[in-house]
């Protein structure tokens, strides 16, 4: 039985934190998906790098439904997902972690949903808690233990990208009540939640957001600090694991 999946973001792409691990793939309706399985801690815990292993994949082209239709098919019931974010809110700056607890959807044109009419049938799916609650409090639990600081809730902005926003749509954001800003949180979280994973993201500030950064966004720049905490990344999701 596999226990938890983790999806890593940008910056995160191997399981160097598992042991023995093998490459398995999978086929569902909606594509095939290829995955690494190890232990840690004596559980057996599944890796997906989301942009795929060489960050091949843009936001927009991601396969969302197949890679949590085959997290959901090989028994996990835990995600823990990363991934980096630009800040609209001073209080979380670059080098900051946030466990996310709402989302804004301003994607466009990803389906979001399992259920799709026909046979699978039409839902309409409760988001008050899209976010686990209990893994958000154990992820929580995990930083204070190895002195991490955390921001406990945030509100993610979700948009269609590959391009980064313009000043305007983030005072817009802003201005609606949005914390961070990334561009794939949903649909993931909404279909773990339509698939009943327990799935919660480990968000990390790589930059201030277009217009409140003094400087134009690069990718780089999202990269570079990304690279300068993925090791406080990986501790943190480690010690989430064996609690
Ligand atoms: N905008 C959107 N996605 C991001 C950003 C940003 O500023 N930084 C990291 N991912």
């Amino acid at each position: 039985m596999i226990e938890i999946a983790i999806i890593g973001g940008t910056g995160v792409y191997d399981p160097k934190i598992l042991n023995n691990v093998s490459e398995e793939s999978l086929i569902t309706p909606y594509g095939d998906v290829t995955y690494k399985v190890g232990n840690y801690a004596g559980k057996k815990i599944a890796f997906i790098p989301r942009h795929g292993k060489h960050h091949s994949i843009p936001p927009h082209k991601i396969n969302y439904r197949a890679n949590i239709w085959a997290i959901k098919k090989i028994g996990v019931r835990k995600i823990i997902a990363t991934t980096a974010v630009g800040s609209l809110n001073p209080l979380m700056k670059p080098g900051d972690f946030v466990l996310i607890d709402q989302f804004l959807d301003f994607t466009k044109n990803r389906i979001s949903s399992f259920y799709e009419g026909g046979d699978r049938g039409v839902v309409h799916l409760d988001v008050t808690e899209a976010y686990c609650p209990d893994l958000r409090k154990t992820i929580h639990t995990a930083a204070d233990t190895l002195g991490i600081s955390i921001h406990k809730q945030g509100v993610y902005v979700c948009t269609e990208g590959p391009r980064f926003e313009s000043p305007a749509e983030i005072k817009m954001f802003s201005i609606l009540g949005g914390d961070l800003v990334g561009m794939t949180n949903v649909p993931e979280v909404v279909l773990a939640h339509e698939a009943e994973i327990c799935y919660s993201t480990i968000s990390m500030v790589t930059n201030y957001a277009a217009g409140i950064s003094k400087n134009n966004l690069t990718h780089g720049e999202v990269l570079e600090t990304m690279a300068a905490n993925v090791d406080t990344i990986k501790n943190l999701i480690m010690k989430s694991i064996e609690l």
